[in-house]
């Protein structure tokens, strides 16, 4: 597939929906710093998860998986001054590097990170009576992303919007014979998609920046 054309169209959409401010550029700047693969999501995908989030007003966010905050602070700008996002990360190092971000950009009064595995953070939010999110984004570990969009719909109330991130993975999840337990918790999740009543759902393609994936886009019934 020719993946420059869609690489080109990405910044002509970037360049007049999804301009990066200097704190957006500046996180982009501490992942290439940080030496690992940029897996943040891209300029556009967060500007679509801010649409997503400005469309049903959201003004409780949940997001699992913080990494560098890049899409926590597309979707935090979605927020009133009374809005909260609350994001979930394992790893103490990233949440602190996650921190300094956010605080940049001067979110840190609608923004709390909690560090900890997703499952059982998720499980204290069940049993101490959360109330529900507005917008659900699922960007954590794959294996268990079933697991998690069980427990995303336990927070959610009718009209939560319920948006997974890589559950396409280059057309891998094609591969009824597939072998990486990525690949296979994201086929887990979508195969449910089908037989789920409890939510209206598709899976959008999403090209551009990254490699070719998809997401999830699920709204509670
Ligand atoms: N949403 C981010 C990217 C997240 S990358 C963005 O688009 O900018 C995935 C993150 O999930 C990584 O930082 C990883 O440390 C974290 N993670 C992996 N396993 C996890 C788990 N079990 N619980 C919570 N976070 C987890
Ligand atoms: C991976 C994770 C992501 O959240 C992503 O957007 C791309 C790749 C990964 O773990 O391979
Ligand atoms: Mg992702």
């Amino acid at each position: 597939m020719d993946n420059e054309i869609f690489k080109s169209v990405d910044e002509y959409i970037a360049f007049r929906v999804a301009k990066e401010d200097t704190a957006l550029q500046k996180t982009s700047t501490s992942v290439r710093e940080a030496n690992v693969a940029d897996i943040s999501i891209s300029p556009v995908q967060g500007k679509m998860l801010q649409v997503f989030a400005a469309a049903c007003s959201a003004k409780r966010i949940l997001e699992l998986g913080t990494f560098f905050a890049y899409s926590t602070i597309w979707l935090a700008r979605a927020l009133p001054l009374n809005g909260k996002l609350i994001s979930i990360e394992i790893d103490e190092h990233q949440t602190a590097l996650a921190q300094k971000n956010i605080d940049n950009a001067q979110l840190s009064h609608l923004v709390e990170l909690r560090t900890g595995k997703a499952i059982d953070i998720f499980q204290e939010m069940i049993n101490s009576d959360e109330p529900p999110f507005d917008l659900i984004f699922v960007d954590a570990d794959k294996p268990p992303y079933l697991e998690y969009f069980k427990l995303a719909i336990k927070l959610s109330r009718p009209g939560t919007i319920i948006i997974c991130d890589n559950v396409i993975r280059n057309g891998a999840v094609l591969d009824e014979n597939a072998t990486d337990e990525k690949v296979i918790g994201v086929q887990r999740l979508n195969n449910y998609l089908s037989t789920c009543n409890d939510i209206v759902a598709t899976i959008l393609q999403t090209v551009g920046a990254k490699e070719y994936d998809g997401m999830v886009m699920a709204v509670v019934k």
